[in-house]
């Protein structure tokens, strides 16, 4: 078997690069681990960058979220009692964010990919990477018990966190930067209207919280937890009261809580490897970073990694221009670290640390009162949350 691209891991990321190329007809072969249905069962983000809508609509797949997704025109944020609001509109010159789930994303790709006739084998638990730096690159896996061999001329490993993509690079090649935050969040997805028509990040003594939502009739809370605690350990019951108890009076008096739909807990981690590229293979999306999700960075710059591998294999495809291919890291990353410092400094100023003492406490409330107290600290958040521009490449 053949194609130009090999796509590895059919997340968000695998498959809008498979999108963009196949539209642009350059050829892509992408191969999952999971079934299809696994895939959309996960739940994940929800906040869409000027620039990731910009992308999709590009992709021609936006014709649902531009029907069902919600423009927001800014968020709040809550401490010391207050409310803050962030009109990310008027600070960044009209900029908004979109709130369509990540689920919902992934569902529109697979049925444009489907649609399109491009190859997808999902359930293929071993595929391998080889001569990543040789003359032949491929990819070996088994199907339907047969093994087979894919030769291409790009890997693009979009296999998230835990893929084989970053594992198949030599020791000593990549450098990683990691933070594991002494934390987790805890959310639930419940069937309610939400508590607010914008999202609340909200900073409390007894932790953060988090009001955000899916549509007008589905609701996305969450609570910061001890890094160690069990999902069991949390009934309905507890959650609502828990969230309740950390948003200001006003906010907690209109919630209205109901059933859970899904109840998890996800660690927080700061995560990048330098490079992201080695020989024959281009690191995309969570293969080759992670961000706390405070700052809804994750699924954004996956998507702006996409377009930066996309507009570089389009040179090269079409204009031959090979030299591009080893900018491709530099350009990610220098978007990439942006990304994770405001995602890192979200997390910093919103939660509570095992050493928040009442000294770091006042601290947070002051650099928050600081920052939204100035047009240019309510500028630099709003930039940053309706994401920074994207990278050009040369
Ligand atoms: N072979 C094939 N596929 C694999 C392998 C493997 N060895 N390992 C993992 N995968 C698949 C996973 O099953 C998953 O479907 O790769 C996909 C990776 O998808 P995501 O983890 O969603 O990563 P990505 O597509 O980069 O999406 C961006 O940013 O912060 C996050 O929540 C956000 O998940 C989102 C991500
Ligand atoms: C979500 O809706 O799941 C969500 C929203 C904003 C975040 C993180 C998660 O910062």
């Amino acid at each position: 078997m053949k194609t130009q691209v090999a796509i590895i891991g059919a997340g968000p990321s695998g498959l809008l690069l498979g999108q963009l190329l196949s539209n642009a007809g350059i050829d892509n072969v992408v191969i999952e681990r999971q079934s299809p249905d696994y895939v959309l069962g996960r739940i994940r983000a929800g906040v869409l960058e000027q620039g990731m809508v910009d992308l999709l609509r590009a992709a021609g797949v936006s014709a649902r979220m531009d029907r069902e997704g919600l423009v927001h025109d800014g968020f709040e944020l809550a401490f010391d009692g207050r409310r803050e609001r962030l009109d990310l509109k008027e600070l960044t010159g009209g900029k908004t964010v979109m709130i369509y789930g990540q689920t919902e994303v992934t569902r529109d790709l697979m049925v444009a990919r489907q649609a399109s006739g491009a190859t997808t084998f999902y359930s293929v638990p071993d595929a391998q990477l080889h001569e990543l730096k040789g003359e032949q690159p491929h990819v070996t896996f088994t199907l339907n018990g047969e093994s087979v061999r894919l030769d291409c001329d790009h890997i693009a490993g979009c296999d998230g966190f835990h893929g084989v993509a970053r594992q198949s690079i030599p020791q000593g090649v990549l450098t990683e930067f990691e933070r594991v935050y002494p934390f987790g969040w805890l959310g639930v997805l419940a069937d309610t209207p939400p508590v607010n028509e914008e999202l609340i990040y909200a900073n409390h003594e007894r932790g953060f919280a988090l009001c955000s939502m899916r549509s007008p009739t589905r609701t996305r809370y969450y609570v910061q937890v001890g890094a160690e605690e069990q999902v069991e350990n949390w009934s309905d019951e507890r959650f609502w009261n828990e969230l309740k108890s950390r948003l200001p009076d006003e906010t907690a008096a209109r919630l209205i809580t109901g059933p859970s739909i899904e109840k998890s807990i996800a660690p927080l981690r700061s995560y990048v490897v330098e490079p992201m590229q080695y020989g024959h293979l281009f690191l995309v999306g969570d293969a080759a970073h992670i961000v706390p999700p405070t700052g809804a960075k994750g699924l954004n710059l996956a998507a702006s990694d996409v377009s930066t591998l996309y507009r570089i294999l389009l040179k090269v495809y079409r204009q031959g221009r090979h030299d591009l291919l080893e900018r491709y890291s530099a350009v990610c990353l220098k978007r990439i670290w942006k990304a994770e410092r405001f995602s890192w400094w979200m997390t910093s100023m919103l939660h509570k640390f095992p050493d928040t003492d009442a000294f770091s406490q006042r601290m947070q409330q002051t650099e928050l009162d600081y920052f939204v107290g100035s047009e240019a600290g309510r500028k630099t958040i709003a930039e940053n949350y309706v994401g920074l521009p994207y990278e050009p490449i040369e």
